[in-house]
């Protein structure tokens, strides 16, 4: 949550900045802000809204040249999303500059204790307590920017990426991670600095992803020095290559990074099992499974941890583990998981998911697991991210970015990568048969195509949207393999439309949903032939006697539903254990159409944010 840019160098850093945080905007954009330094004088502009709403402040409010610069689009924590609470916020005496993406838990005794000694805050922002305890420490201990934040930090509890600068010596920004990601861009003479690699993909391919509890004086012209914050040792820093282009990253003729995301889902599953599926050999490659094969033919139980829609392709893979590989599995909320004293013993296998990698109950979910002496393995999309590098082992999904806020092709890769781990045990166990394993895997091979194919609908399912765009409530029914996709269906409608959905087992209706039905009530059901086929149109045919309107997901060819229905989606058969990947694309796309049509902001929905980095 929250993202933050910094450019020190040759170049003017207000286009730099600008555009970096229009690539950062999906980690929180209730407000924005830039400080600029010209070698004359600071120049600070904020404002609550939009990136967009910034720049049309900003180039009316002060002049935009300079070398040095910083930017910040909030997701708001403490006080509301406001111009004096957005960043940049300076020290009292106006020298230091920060921003910052996290949470200082101990903010208020820290604030009690510089407002006793006179210093004054014109925000509710936990940042500006920081910004101000970094310039007391300059002045008491009379020490340089550097060490004044590592001194600082070291008085804080809490979570942060920051950067900061002293427009008295505009030659270096200093910046500090613990718990939020912080990237530097090394380029030629000139330094980046941003949440991830986005903002500066154009300008260079080298960086240096900082660890937790690192910091680092990035000197303009003289390079950059890593140390660790608690006790001050240099660190070699690693630059990496990034493997990330600028066509990744943008909409290519796509009205909405959703819509494109969703468009790319057949290359991105091939991604995702490309060089891992060895269809001919019969061979899942997979080298974090491999090097672990024992840890998991040996565990007694498999836990999933993850939050929102990584939960849901956790719930899938739960039905994919059990029935191929015979491996009891338990998924829980990242956020519950991490609070009530779970047993985890030292042969569970803890399977975290995480499309960002930052997602900090996840993050605490895995730092408990590991504690307790359990494996950690990480399905995580963003590649280097902290998830990635705090499990002991793991599979990236290579999806490519995710910039949409509502999760599409994250989670069709990670139900891929979860099932390509599953098939592999179970081939590893001989709890699946020869004949069925390599039947598996020619399947699991015609997804993409089943994909593209259920795209196709594209148009039908518009109509679709455009009659029941007016709802006010949705069901969205599933079960089995489908169940979990019901509810991830049902979590896309709501967050990106605001119309309340809810998801369930198809059998559970009666249990009480039911009651919701009538003549208004649009019910999804996904009605697949494979998975309790007959059962489900039971269902269907409850929900029809009390009027409820039928929206059916059904197999290409399909009659029973279609009589019932008062539409159907077709789309094209698969196993049952495979049907997630193909089911899931119509949900999207209504709930896609329906928020467009609503005149929804549909990559930057309300409230949300990418990458939620506080708890
Ligand atoms: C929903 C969505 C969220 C995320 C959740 C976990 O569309 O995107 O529910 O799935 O915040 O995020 P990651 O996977 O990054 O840990």
């Amino acid at each position: 949550m929250c993202g933050i840019v910094g450019y020190i160098g040759y170049r003017e850093a207000y286009p730099i900045v600008l555009k970096g945080l229009q690539r950062l905007e999906y980690r929180g954009y209730d407000s924005a802000g830039i400080a600029l330094y010209d070698d004359k004088e600071l120049k600070v502009s904020k404002t609550k809204g939009k990136v967009v709403d910034l720049k049309e402040k900003l180039e009316s409010e002060i002049s935009t040249t300079g070398t040095l610069g910083m930017g910040h689009t909030r997701w708001a924590t403490h006080g509301v999303p406001n111009d004096v609470n957005s960043h940049p916020h300076l020290s009292n005496s106006g020298n230091l500059v920060i921003v910052h993406n996290g949470i200082i838990e101990n903010y208020e005794s820290l604030k009690k204790e510089l407002t006793s000694r006179g210093y004054t805050f014109h925000s509710d922002t936990d940042t500006e307590v920081l910004v101000n305890l970094i310039e007391d420490v300059i002045k008491k201990e009379n020490v340089k920017l550097g060490k004044a934040v590592q001194i600082a930090l070291n008085q804080t509890v809490g979570a942060y990426a920051i950067a900061v600068f002293d427009k008295t010596k505009p030659n270096e920004i200093v910046v500090a991670r613990l718990g939020s990601p912080l990237a530097i861009g090394v380029g030629n003479e000139e330094y980046f600095i941003a949440s991830d690699a986005s903002p500066f993909i154009e300008f260079t391919n080298n960086a240096i992803y900082l660890e937790d509890g690192e910091m680092a004086v990035v000197r303009r012209n003289k390079g950059v020095k890593v140390r660790k914050i608690k006790d001050d040792s240099l660190v070699d820093p690693y630059i990496q290559e990034l493997q990330l282009n600028l066509e990744q990253i943008e909409k290519n003729g796509f009205d909405h990074f959703m819509l494109k995301e969703i468009y790319e889902q057949p290359s991105a599953i091939t991604d995702t099992y490309r060089g891992r599926l060895l269809v001919d050999d019969g061979i899942i490659r997979m080298a974090g499974v491999d090097d672990n094969l024992e840890r998991f033919l040996n565990a007694k139980r498999i836990v999933i941890v993850a939050c929102g829609t990584s939960w849901h392709a956790g719930l899938v893979a739960e039905y994919v583990f059990e029935d191929l590989a015979r491996i009891p599995v338990e998924v829980e909320y990242a956020s519950e998981f991490r609070y009530r004293n779970p047993i985890i013993n030292s042969d569970d296998v803890v399977i975290a998911i995480s499309q960002s990698g930052e997602t900090a109950d996840t993050m605490a979910a895995i730092k408990l697991a590991k504690e307790k002496g359990a494996f950690v393995f990480g399905v995580c999309n963003v590649v280097g991210s902290s998830i990635s590098r705090e499990t002991n082992a793991g599979a990236y999904t290579h999806a490519g970015p995710e910039i949409g806020v509502a999760s599409t092709k994250a989670f069709t890769t990670q139900i891929t990568v979860l099932t390509l781990i599953a098939l592999k045990l179970a081939k590893a166990k001989g709890s699946i048969s020869n004949s069925d394993f390599h039947m598996h895997l020619r399947e699991l091979e015609t997804i993409p195509q089943k994909v593209e194919e259920s795209l196709k609908s594209n148009e039908h399912i518009q109509k679709v949207a455009f009659k029941y765009k007016d709802a006010r409530n949705c069901l969205y029914l599933g079960r089995g393999f489908n169940f979990p996709v019901a509810l991830e269906g049902a979590l896309k409608l709501k967050e990106i439309s605001y119309i309340h959905a809810e998801g369930y087992p198809a059998a559970e209706m009666k249990h009480g949903p039911i009651a919701l039905i009538d003549e208004e009530m649009p019910v999804v059901v996904i009605a697949t032939r494979k998975g309790h086929y007959e059962k489900v149109v039971s269902n269907i045919q409850e929900i029809k006697s009390r009027q409820g309107k039928i929206i059916g997901i059904v197999t290409e060819g399909d009659t029973s539903v279609r009589e019932l229905a008062d539409y159907v989606i077709e789309v094209p058969d698969t196993i049952e254990a495979l049907t997630p990947l193909i089911t899931t694309i119509p949900l999207q796309l209504l709930s896609y159409h329906i928020a467009v049509m609503l005149g929804k902001n549909v990559d930057q929905p309300r409230n949300l944010a990418k990458s939620v980095t506080v708890e």
